[in-house]
């Protein structure tokens, strides 16, 4: 045995044991005729001291010790004169009595500790010494506990988990494919999964009622923080079952993690929301309902006084930022300035300051009496103090702009705190999405979707109005989640795919297997896909995805550790019939 106990563990119960310890050399320290070594292992720090005067061979060694060594330190643990209340081993420290190097180690290119002096470039491309910090060990303790809890909880419930295959046939989650060339089939190729979407909804069929899987997925898209290039699933799928059913169970999942993970016990259903509504309330999809700042629509108010900024938009609409009316010009005009980024795209800002004394001041005062304005006001729900912003454009646009001025203003009133969670699932989403540049319509989630039943009809006479039997759960701004109950009828689907423009021989290329299986009774199915990434990621209170997954890639798609993607060698291409266009080649 190398050790008999973690860096972690020792307490001042444990005076007068003799231990061994191995771990990293975190740092050493000189006093007089003593030597104090911090080893660091998984489980925390633990003090070994080294006295001259009891075995100056010894003390020596320790002192040729660098940072990152690997030791094994034997001694006697003893009450500490000067205790350190911040660590959990802090009461104690091992009177060393041997020491042993197992390994020596390069400087390292940073500090290895929480507050550390490295960069987010160095740090990855050193991500195997980045995960010995604990900041960063401590996320993925925590994606364990909740694969573990996950598995439980689905365990408990019925479901079986089944892997499928890495190596398939392109999936239709709307990404690119990455691709994979195959030696043994020239000039063919295979996709790596989106998710494993066709796999479960075979798995249906094959009677496996309740399937999980926690899934990697791969998709050739552009990365954000809480989007990489392979990412994790916790992927389900359940037949017999109705679009509450599968909401009622995953809502139960979450509760679990949340309840078991963190001890947050939700003891209310999760407050629910039409597709509809989010849009119009909080202009996106996945609001953050932690706090309200719901949007106020101000047409009937506003139009018709002859200011054609609003006049002309189709919306003119609001959020009223309570308390707020005494923000200064300076404050106002970086709000300005802030929906004018491009990211954000708004030409301007309107401003109404309901003040204290009952007056009214605005950036459009000019063309608005304080009567008119006061309607706005009462609109709003507007007390003396409050401060209300308002945007105009064409509906959808001045939406999403607002939306984001609405997060914002959370973030500049501190409304939105990481440790407080508010789960929501968004229901009835539109079954398609017109694109104007193609002038076809796409499927919202995936073709195989099942239209609510009662839109059937409008399938034929206004596609654009059906809405889907699909569902979103939204935590704290981020889609946490999405599924829908599938089609299981050939006739249905076949509909589908027409609206979606595919010839049959198109769809029956790409999907002939999925409607072949479905000829031999295809069970009423519906599931959903969790990001596992991001359900850590909310979890852990960080803001990116990329502080859970142990080897990320960069916003490029790059692993800087490993320098991928990379070329590769001429006689793998030619094993595998592949020719490079001279401008696809680097640095050509
Ligand atoms: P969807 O495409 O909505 O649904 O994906 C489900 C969830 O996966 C997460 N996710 C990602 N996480 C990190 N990086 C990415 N690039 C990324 N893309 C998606 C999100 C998202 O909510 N097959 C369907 C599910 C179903 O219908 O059952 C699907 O994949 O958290």
């Amino acid at each position: 045995m190398y050790r008999d106990k973690t860096c972690g563990e020792l307490r001042i119960s444990d005076a007068g044991q003799k231990v061994t310890l191995a771990g990293w050399v975190q740092k050493t320290r000189k006093m007089g005729g003593m030597t104090f070594v911090d080893i660091r292992d998984r489980y925390g720090i633990t003090q070994a001291v080294f006295n001259n005067e009891i075995d100056r061979d010894l003390t020596d060694k320790a002192n040729t010790l660098g940072r990152e060594y690997v030791v094994r330190i034997s001694g006697t643990v003893a009450e500490r004169s000067s205790k350190n209340p911040n660590i959990p081993t802090g009461d104690i420290e091992v009177i060393a009595d041997s020491l042993e190097v197992l390994n020596t180690s390069e400087i390292p290119p940073f500090t290895i500790e929480d507050n550390t002096d490295g960069g987010d470039d160095l740090r990855m491309k050193f991500r195997y010494l980045d995960l010995r910090r604990p900041c960063v060990r401590k996320n993925l303790e925590l994606r364990h506990k909740m694969a573990f809890e996950i598995r439980r909880y689905l365990d408990s419930e019925g479901f079986l988990e089944i892997e499928t295959p890495i190596l398939v046939k392109s999936t239709p989650e709307g990404a690119r494919d990455f691709v994979v060339p195959s030696r043994m089939n020239p000039g063919e190729f295979y996709a790596l999964p989106q998710s494993p979407q066709i796999f479960k909804q075979l798995l249906m069929v094959s009677g496996y009622d309740r399937y999980f899987q926690i899934a990697k997925c791969f998709r050739d898209e552009d990365l954000r923080a809480d989007r990489q290039p392979e990412f994790t699933q916790i992927d389900c799928e359940m037949s017999f079952v109705e679009q509450e059913d599968v909401i009622s169970t995953f809502e139960g999942l979450v509760k679990h993690i949340f309840k078991y993970v963190k001890h947050i016990d939700f003891t209310e259903p999760f407050p629910r929301i039409t597709w509809a509504d989010a849009m119009r309330l909080y202009g996106s999809d996945k609001p953050d309902i932690r706090f309200g700042m719901q949007f106020v629509e101000l047409n009937d108010v506003a139009k018709g006084f002859g200011f054609g900024v609003i006049d002309d938009a189709e919306l003119a609409v609001g959020i009223l930022a309570e308390g707020c009316a005494s923000w200064s010009r300076k404050q106002i005009d970086e709000l300005t300035e802030f929906v004018k980024r491009p990211q954000v795209g708004a030409k301007g800002l309107i401003w109404v300051k309901f003040e204290p004394d009952g007056s009214i001041k605005s950036s459009v005062g000019k063309f608005y009496t304080p009567e008119q304005l006061q309607k706005w006001g009462e609109k709003a729900g507007a007390k003396p103090g409050d401060l209300l912003l308002v945007m105009t454009g064409d509906a959808m646009k001045v939406r999403k702009q607002l939306c984001e001025l609405r997060l914002e203003m959370g973030n500049r009133l501190g409304l939105r705190d990481k440790n407080t969670f508010a789960p929501l699932w968004v229901i009835d989403f539109p079954l398609f999405e017109w694109d104007d540049e193609t002038q076809r319509f796409y499927a919202m989630h995936h073709p195989f979707t099942s239209p609510n039943p009662d839109d059937i009809p409008l399938l034929d006479t206004d596609p654009g109005k059906v809405r889907a039997t699909a569902y979103d759960i939204v935590v704290n701004g981020t889609e946490l989640g999405g599924g829908s109950i599938r089609i299981h009828n050939s006739e249905l689907q076949d509909k589908m795919f027409k609206l979606l423009g595919f010839t049959p021989e198109r769809a029956h290329e790409q999907f002939g297997f999925l409607m072949n299986a479905f000829k031999y009774g295809a069970p009423p199915h519906g599931g959903l896909a969790l990001g596992f990434d991001r359900f850590v990621s909310i979890l852990a209170g960080l803001d990116t995805i990329r502080d859970v997954i142990a080897f990320p890639k960069n916003n490029s798609g790059r692993d800087t550790m490993n320098e991928s993607p990379s070329p590769i060698a001429q006689e793998q291409l030619d094993e595998l019939y592949l020719d490079l266009r001279p401008h696809s080649i680097k640095d050509v």
